[in-house]
């Protein structure tokens, strides 16, 4: 008998192509997000689960799945999972890492460029039929070429933005866990420094940390003050890394120039007054979204839970401790 899989929301063709070869599967028919309950009753019945970054896979969810061996998650964050409580369940956990970091640094320098040179304003104005003639004082926004951009959080992504930072001549400091070898500070030109010095110097801070205990709320009020009134905040990172409610008032009240946000910290609901501000880019957590990564995503999600299902080492587990009680 084949492996059952439930597909959470409707995923690029190609991914669905691989786990038809081997499973048996079903796919949400609906264009939403399942409830908790629904996600509860599809759970009791299948061996394996394709889930995205919006289903909350608690301890009482896993509750409901006594035959399930994998989550695949079409995400690289997986701050989603109670991945300690699969693992005490036998369960592997798996993410998309590497597919979608250019794509996700992309979006970064979009973001930052359109909240710099306030394009999402100017666009607004042009096609209202405001534009009467070049003006010297019309959209003066903020220079992106050789100012100092600091990176919290210097993985993947954070580095991928470093690297597109140089074209700019940017000044690259980053801050993060863990310092850089020396050899890759070197290659990217960046400097480590206190997240102190990083949000008082920088002129673009932008976020690449995980979502965890440590890093929720890692920038509130403080963090804001610290910034330096002409700077922007950039994230593409996980919305409760932010205190969104002390970043409308730094907004408000110009603690800080603006900020350019593809995620929010209740997704999808915008902290209240957040969008009616000028100098705040907000787009719907488009990160990886381009085809090409999406179709990526989708393989590599739909590769991982094949390999679980058929007794393999997923190519990326994130729990390896699972394997010990797997053996
Ligand atoms: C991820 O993979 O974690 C991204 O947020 C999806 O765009």
């Amino acid at each position: 008998m084949k492996p059952k899989v439930f597909v959470t929301r409707k995923i690029p063709r190609e991914g669905i192509d691989i786990l038809e070869k081997t499973c048996e599967v079903k796919v949400n028919p609906y264009n939403r997000v399942l409830t908790k309950d629904e996600l509860m009753k599809e759970i009791k019945k299948i061996d394996g689960l394709l889930c995205l970054l919006t289903d909350t896979i608690d301890k009482e969810v896993l509750d409901e799945a006594s035959d399930l061996k994998i989550i695949s998650n079409y995400a690289v964050g997986y701050n989603n999972i109670d991945v300690e409580e699969a693992t005490k369940r036998k369960i592997m956990v798996t993410n998309t890492p590497g597919v979608l970091t250019d794509t996700t640094a992309d979006l970064t320098w979009a973001l930052l460029m359109g909240i710099a040179r306030r394009i999402v304003e100017a666009d607004k104005f042009t096609r209202e039929g405001k534009f009467k003639g070049w003006d010297p004082m019309l959209f003066l926004g903020s220079d992106v070429h050789h100012a100092t951009l600091g990176i919290i959080g210097f993985g993947r992504i954070g580095k991928t933005v470093a690297k597109r930072a140089k074209g700019f001549e940017m000044k690259i400091l980053y801050n993060d866990v863990q310092k850089a070898p020396k050899e890759v500070e070197k290659e990217l030109g960046a400097e480590f420094v206190s997240l102190e010095k990083l949000l008082s110097t920088s002129d673009f801070v932008s976020i690449h940390t995980p979502l965890s205990p440590e890093t929720h709320h890692l920038i509130g009020e403080k963090e804001l003050r610290m910034m330096k009134k002409t700077s922007f905040l950039i994230n593409v990172a996980r919305g409760p890394i932010v205190d969104e409610k002390a970043l409308v008032r730094a907004l408000k009240e110009n603690w800080i120039a603006g900020a350019a946000l593809d995620v929010y910290e209740n997704e999808p609901y915008l902290t209240s007054g957040l969008s009616e501000l000028p100098n705040v880019i907000v787009v719907p957590h488009i990160g990886s979204a381009s085809i090409a990564t999406r179709t990526k995503m989708a393989t590599m999600a739909a590769t991982n839970l094949v390999a679980g299902l058929n007794g393999k080492v997923p190519p990326n587990l994130v729990n390896k401790e699972v394997l010990a009680y797997l053996q």
